[in-house]
């Protein structure tokens, strides 16, 4: 990955700063994951059993010609593969599906357990299976996703290690700085999802503007601020030519003052994409 900007996360792994998503919200687009793959040098790709295109993902990086070491792979346990060893055979079936023999991530997809209840005990025997799975070199670094402070606080109280990424939702409309740093202070990386607000961020007046001035495309900005807060990004398009102006993020930088007018969007136009705490889990595109 000697071409790629990078972030460490605290094990020493190294995680691309910018990946693509491949939720099934959408749409999924093999065209569009071999063109970031073959054309666009994204080496970090997003995928979750959820997702059900762990299988596709494998073909799209067959078909790109790229070699699994040049990569870095996280996908995600959902809520009903909660449990100690539910969790080990959802995350030997996600290996099976993605055709690889490790993840470079893996991650607890959300805080809930099946019956949407928050269960500390399920979720903690499900993270010491990721643990035992990380000790034996299945995965190069475990995480969780959608994770708030209180949380994290349980898992504290049985963890033997901690987690290297907490994936959450980021974007110039929302921000949660009081986890953000809550994680930072922990040694966790936080990976941004819905850098694009899901497209939303294309029709807002401030990032348009910002846009033309500095002769870049709306996605580029939006990615750029999540990038430059200290944060990886993972866009998502089904369309090969967005997927190509989603990657060219690192050739140019927003200065402080467009930072700090960017930081502002959230504080006067705040809204989150997703809300996992308002709906059933089990009904939820995560
Ligand atoms: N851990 C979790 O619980 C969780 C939750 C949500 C998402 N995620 C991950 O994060 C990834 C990204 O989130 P997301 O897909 O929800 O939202 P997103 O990346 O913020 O936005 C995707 C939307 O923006 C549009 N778009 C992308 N690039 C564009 C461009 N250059 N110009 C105009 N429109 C553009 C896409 O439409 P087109 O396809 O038509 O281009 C799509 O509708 C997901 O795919 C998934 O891997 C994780």
């Amino acid at each position: 990955m000697e071409t790629i900007d990078c972030l460490t996360l605290w094990n020493g792994v190294r995680i691309p700063t910018l990946g693509i998503g491949t939720s099934f919200v959408g749409g999924y687009s093999h065209e569009a994951m071999v063109h970031a793959l073959k054309h666009c040098n994204v080496r970090h790709i997003d995928t979750a059993r959820k997702y059900h295109n762990e299988h596709l993902v494998a073909m799209a990086i067959l078909e790109s010609g790229v070699v699994r070491d040049k990569l870095f792979i996280t996908s995600k346990a959902w809520p009903s593969d909660y449990g100690y060893e539910s969790t080990k055979t959802a995350f030997r079936e996600s290996l099976q599906q993605t055709q690889v023999d490790y993840f470079d991530l893996y991650l607890l997809h959300f805080p809930k357990s099946p019956d949407g209840t928050s269960d500390k005990k399920l979720i903690s025997e499900s993270w010491k299976a990721l643990e035992e799975l990380y000790a034996q070199g299945l995965c190069k670094s475990i995480g969780v996703s959608n994770f708030e402070i209180s949380d994290i606080e349980n898992l504290k109280e049985t963890w033997t290690v901690i987690p290297m990424v907490n994936q959450i939702e980021v974007h110039v409309f929302y921000y949660p700085k009081e986890l953000i740093e809550y994680c930072q202070g922990l040694g966790m990386q936080i990976v941004a999802y819905c850098p694009l607000a899901k497209g939303k961020v294309m029709a807002h007046h401030v990032i348009i503007n910002m846009a033309d001035k500095l002769s870049r495309k709306c996605s580029q900005i939006a990615s750029r601020w999540v990038i430059q807060h200290g944060l990886a990004a993972i866009p998502k398009s089904t369309k090969c030519s967005r997927v190509e102006e989603n990657s060219k993020v690192f050739d140019f930088t927003l200065s402080d003052e467009d930072m700090e007018t960017l930081n502002q969007i959230h504080v006067t136009d705040g809204q989150r994409v997703t809300d996992p705490r308002r709906v059933r889990f089990d009904q939820l595109a995560l």
